[in-house]
């Protein structure tokens, strides 16, 4: 496969120039993509920033590393390598070669399933606009730059599908897409997590562990489509969102690094009047956005799911490794469930139907790795205290939770007992106002803001006082 011709309006490694109709189409859409980025993109002003760009999907070189200019950044269509003798590899049509088209019976549901996703992408770019502004060192700042124009690429990826397969529909989804906005009243993002605000970097850092971890999730389930453009759309976004991740894991650790050095230090919990962020509110912040994320999966039975499953547009996470019949008609499976006399507890479905529970248990165990990391900085400090991922109950609002509260312990309280309560476990007033009041920030060279430690590592190689940044 070609490396991307950079001389191109639209860098792309799927031979656009080929089809002119669709290249004028895309590149109709292109000026009212950059307005949409000048608006309600990255709103600090920059004069260059060390960013990787894709340049091809092979193993070596795929990301190349600049001082860019952020409104010269190429924003390209990448698709991971076609194998021609891709199959299906579940459901219904197990077994047949991978569809280059998508057939009729299933374009609906595809279309949506493809905005839906589309519509993340720039939704998370709109809630971290203003986070420049407070960033603690360069090094973060370039890194939320780069998570922003790869959110802004994911958007470009999921357009070229609804321009390049779904006719006039997809056009005007396409519009849709910079249409929404994360929060507005009259037209908000799709899903609710996205319309929830991004105000400071300790959300920053929760948002791409927790949130951006989602992601990787559907675009796990995606990669499986039978739709082989899709998949393979899906191949390489992959690939850029595990940054994402990375800045999330890593932000985190610096949090609880700097936390708990100033706990050992002044022998205290109450660390904020060292300008640090104490403990209990590093636990809030991750039960508001681990709840918020767990909401994304959807409730625990669905039956759109299922028929996604079966008619092959959507797979499970690694489908290919799983050893059963990939096609799942006979199994059951337990999911969450509130039962009969109002306790939290489980109930069998059939497994096709319980395929979010599934998804969701596969994010679950891979959010405790970050917490495992973070209590090994705490131990390794010699403090008692740990982090913990709150119950799957505790703060829901989607699917069988949604009516009832819970403890982070997962025991079954009353309404008025939460909202007596909630301030405990979730981040207050006071919380969100110390938090803000430590976000001041540090555009020099080489420091880094009070609130955290500085990262072990650069980028590609680059030292952490390397000049990632060059402001006005
Ligand atoms: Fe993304
Ligand atoms: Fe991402």
């Amino acid at each position: 496969m070609a490396v991307a011709d950079y001389t191109e309006k639209i860098p792309n490694n799927v031979d656009l120039s080929e089809d002119r109709r669709l290249q004028r189409a895309l590149e109709s859409w292109q000026p009212n993509f950059l307005n949409w980025w000048e608006s309600m993109g990255p709103a600090l002003p920059t004069r260059d920033v060390y960013l990787r760009t894709a340049v091809d999907v092979g193993r070596e070189g795929w990301a190349q590393f600049d001082h860019v200019p952020m409104r010269d950044y190429r924003w390209g269509i990448f698709l991971a390598e076609r194998d021609r003798d891709r199959r299906v590899a579940f459901g219904q049509h197990m077994g047949e070669p991978a569809w280059q088209q998508v057939p009729g019976e299933y374009r609906a549901d595809l279309r949506r399933l493809i905005v839906i996703q589309g519509d993340t992408e720039p939704a998370s770019v709109e809630q971290q606009r203003n986070l420049g502004a407070t960033a603690p060192s360069l090094y973060d700042l370039r890194n939320l730059f780069q998570v922003n124009v790869e959110e802004g690429r994911h958007l470009w990826a999921m357009v070229y599908l609804l321009h390049a397969y779904f006719g006039r529909d997809g056009r005007e989804e396409a519009e849709e897409l910079l249409r929404r906005n994360s929060g507005s009243q009259e037209s908000p993002r799709i899903l609710g997590a996205f319309n929830e605000e991004t105000p400071d970097w300790l959300s920053f850092f929760m948002f791409t562990y927790f949130t951006d971890r989602d992601g990787k999730y559907q675009l796990g389930t995606l990669k499986e489509s039978a739709f082989d453009p899709l998949s393979r759309t899906c191949e390489f976004m992959l690939k850029e969102e595990s940054h994402h991740m990375f800045v999330g894991t890593t932000g985190i650790d610096r949090v609880v690094e700097r936390t708990a050095r100033l706990m050992v230090e002044h022998d205290t919990d109450d660390i904020g009047p060292y300008g640090a962020i104490p403990l209990t509110v590093i636990q809030k912040y991750l039960n508001f956005h681990y709840s918020v994320s767990l909401d994304l999966f959807g409730s625990e039975t669905s039956s759109n799911v299922a028929k996604y499953f079966t008619t092959g547009l959507k797979g499970r996470w690694s489908e290919e490794r799983r050893t059963d019949d990939h096609r799942l008609t006979d199994d059951a499976m337990m999911v969450d469930a509130v039962t009969e006399d109002g306790e939290i507890g489980q109930a069998e479905v059939s497994a096709l139907v319980g395929l979010n529970t599934d998804l969701r248990r596969a994010y679950i165990a891979d959010c405790q790795n970050g917490v495992n990391r973070w209590n090994k900085i705490l131990e390794g400090t010699g403090l008692p205290q740990r982090l913990r991922l709150p119950h799957i109950a505790f703060n829901r609002r989607v699917g069988a939770f949604a009516r009832i509260e819970a403890t982070p312990d997962g025991e079954l309280i009353s309404a008025e007992e939460w909202a007596r309560r909630k301030g405990g476990w979730l981040p207050t007033d006071v919380d969100k106002t110390h938090v803000r009041s430590l976000m001041l920030p540090v555009h020099e060279r080489g420091k880094i803001a009070a609130w955290i430690a500085p990262p072990r590592q650069g980028i590609n190689g680059k030292p952490f006082d390397y000049d990632y940044v060059h402001l006005p």
